[in-house]
């Protein structure tokens, strides 16, 4: 089975929307509601959203009829994680999905859970950096780092859940995302394409670009 666990816990400081960011509306719903309809088109067996603390009925309201259970959401993304693996049997696939990468294509679940399956590995969306980028020490620029090399990484992540379980319960560090504390905990973890629309939802500017991409076309 394959299972995906929906982090909605973080209270979105940097958007000062007044609210948890995965409950800020988008286009008339939430960004949590959006996030669960691109999980739900892929082919995944169920969903455990970690909701904020404060707001867990509110949230089961929201996912009432759907495959979906929420539990509490710890004081980092890692204890969210933590929580929600509480629902997860260790031989199912997890799908670790930011809420706040709401417009997230089904065909990225699909690709990870796909390559999870054939591999056994940790497996996460990337895309080429489109900037040059630079190392720096202090303002002064050392070198440019062939982008090539680089990735920046998004979500859904994919894992055997029993492995991701062990590797973020025994981390010492916090780790930004989980593919960190699974490779940390000497597993393998493997890259494929990302998309575009998968963008994180973290500033206003990047609330009113979800907005446009799904406003209906000028008439
Ligand atoms: O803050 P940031 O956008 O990096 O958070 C990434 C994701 O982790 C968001 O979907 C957020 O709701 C979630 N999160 C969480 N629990 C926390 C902190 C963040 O579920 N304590």
């Amino acid at each position: 089975m394959t299972v995906a666990v929906v982090v909605a816990a973080g209270d979105g400081t940097r958007l000062g929307a007044g609210m948890p960011k995965a409950l800020v509306p988008l286009a008339g719903r939430t960004l949590l509601a959006w996030a669960l309809d691109g999980v739900l088109a892929a082919d995944v067996d169920r969903v455990v959203v970690a909701a904020p603390p404060g707001r867990v009925d509110d949230v089961e309201r929201g996912v009432a009829g759907l495959p979906a259970v929420v539990v509490a959401g710890g004081a980092d993304r890692q204890a969210s994680v933590l929580a929600a693996l509480g629902h997860v049997a260790d031989d199912e696939v997890v799908l670790v999905h930011d809420a706040a990468r709401p417009l997230t294509p089904p065909s990225v679940f699909d690709l990870v859970r796909a390559e999870v399956v054939r591999t056994g590995d940790g497996v996460i969306p990337a895309l080429t950096p489109a900037d040059t980028i630079k190392r720096l020490a202090g303002d002064a620029v050392v070198e440019t780092v062939r982008r090539a090399l680089l990735a920046a990484v998004q979500t859904p992540q994919g894992f055997p859940a029993g492995a991701l379980r062990r590797a973020l319960e025994s981390a010492d560090a916090r780790h930004t995302d989980d593919a960190a504390a699974f490779a940390a905990a000497g597993h393998r973890v493997r890259v494929v394409e990302g998309s575009p629309d998968a963008f994180k939802i973290t500033t206003r500017w990047d609330l009113r670009r979800a907005e446009q991409l799904l406003a209906p076309p000028a008439a």
